[in-house]
């Protein structure tokens, strides 16, 4: 995702049967599930990969000498190396696992954040950011002494690059950006943005969260400090997810959860930690989670993430024309670049009531502020519907959330 999405893609891919769910019908309808934002359904391989681990391979990793547990430990160490791979990182040891892009971002605010920033140190957000990419600085912000500011939104979704340039400054210790707006599906030119804040001598952290699932990422290229995900967007299972961060970076970061597997020795009077990423992975971790995030991967390698994005560009054509052509539709975010995401409003009916109606057709889509209430502040709206593309979409999907508008419209007496 180090270029725009392309847009001229012909050709949808047809992998709605490695989606069990995707057969189940809801509400006697065919499920057309347009909330992959919030969370992917699983291909069977991936759920497979789960139950296989049990299966065959459970055990501790890490602590023990019988086979289990080294076969265990093997397992659990190639899945870093299918992260590493998958983002192009360079070291396999910039990889930690966590559970998710919340606790990414948290880890980083006060491991990196509590140890680098101090009173008058500015932190760089931007108003399109999801709720776990603002409170945990505000936390850290509160503690420090740190000063957050925030890039402006144009009014078509983009951030204000002017705004930017002239935020920037050499107080600037840290931007913390979001690769794509969960909300309105806005791409934003992180390498540009990155190249701009390292000039100021900031570090750069990239929210992933709705990137990693609809494009290639290439942390090197993108020459991100700090760049996360999480498994459960990514046809994965929830409760696990990835940082990169920058190994000299990540060497130099003092533990923020202490416990077992992440010291070297112990004593009452003093603990010695691990090397990374292990120093960052205390306790047992997500072993069923990090195996199945890579089995996830392995799915998605072998169709190839430029082919899901070419996907989902035609998916997002398809619904940005038709909803431009009906009646009473306000789509919030024009972006010129955007990933599959369209956030819209339909004149005279709540966002919540919509979701409710569609529901009943059997298409899934998530309304409400979608955990970014300053960005729907700005737009003066109390929250959008949103339908959210994947790999399994397809027109039929599209078709039935454009028919249910209509019904709804009818129902409303609007549009
Ligand atoms: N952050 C997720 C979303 O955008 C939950 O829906």
């Amino acid at each position: 995702m180090n270029a725009p999405m392309p847009v001229t893609a012909t050709g949808l891919l047809n992998h709605r049967e490695d989606f069990p769910i995707l057969a189940r019908p809801i509400r006697g309808q065919r499920l057309s599930y347009l909330d992959n934002g919030a969370t992917t359904q699983k291909p069977r391989s991936v759920i497979e990969a789960e139950a296989r681990f049990y299966e065959q391979s459970n055990a501790n990793i890490h602590r023990g000498v019988h086979w289990l547990s080294q076969h265990a430990t093997e397992l659990y160490d190639q899945a870093r190396s299918t992260v590493r791979a998958f983002l192009n990182a360079a070291r396999d040891e910039e990889i930690v696992f966590t559970r998710g892009t919340t606790e990414s971002i948290n880890l980083v605010a006060y491991s990196w954040g509590m140890d680098n920033l101090k009173a008058g140190d500015e932190i760089l957000l931007t108003g399109l950011e999801h709720h776990s990419n603002i409170v945990p600085w505000q936390l850290v912000a509160q503690r420090t002494g740190a000063v957050i500011r925030v890039v402006p939104v144009l009014d078509n979704g983009e951030l204000d690059q002017e705004a930017f340039k002239q935020l920037l400054n050499e107080k600037t210790r840290l931007l913390a950006v979001g690769h794509v707006s969960n909300a309105l599906g806005t791409i934003n030119p992180i390498a540009e943005m990155t190249r701009q804040a390292h000039a100021v001598g900031a570090k750069v952290l990239v929210d992933g969260a709705q990137s990693v699932p609809h494009g290639v990422v290439d942390v090197q290229a993108l020459d991100a400090d700090f760049y996360t995900f999480s498994a459960h967007k990514l046809y994965g299972p929830t409760g696990m997810g990835a940082l990169y961060v920058r190994y000299e970076i990540l060497d130099s970061m003092s533990p923020w959860m202490g416990g077992g597997d992440m010291i070297t020795t112990v004593s009452f009077e003093q603990s010695n930690y691990a090397p990374v990423p292990q120093r960052f992975e205390a306790g047992t971790p997500n072993i069923a989670g990090a195996i199945t995030m890579a089995a996830a991967i392995d799915y998605l390698m072998a169709i190839g993430m430029q082919r899901i994005a070419d996907h989902e560009a035609v998916l997002l054509e398809y619904a940005t024309d038709a909803l431009l052509a009906m009646p009473g539709i306000r789509i919030i975010g024009t972006a010129a670049h955007k990933a599959g995401i369209v956030s819209f409003l339909v004149d005279g009916i709540h966002p919540h009531d919509l979701g409710t109606i569609l529901d009943m057709d059997g298409v899934a889509v998530r309304a409400g502020h979608h955990c970014a209430m300053p960005l729907m502040t700005r737009f003066g709206i109390p929250g959008t519907a949103r339908a959210s593309f994947a790999l399994y979409n397809d027109y039929a999907d599209i078709d039935a959330l454009l028919g249910s508008l209509r019904k709804a419209q009818k129902l409303f007496g609007v549009g």
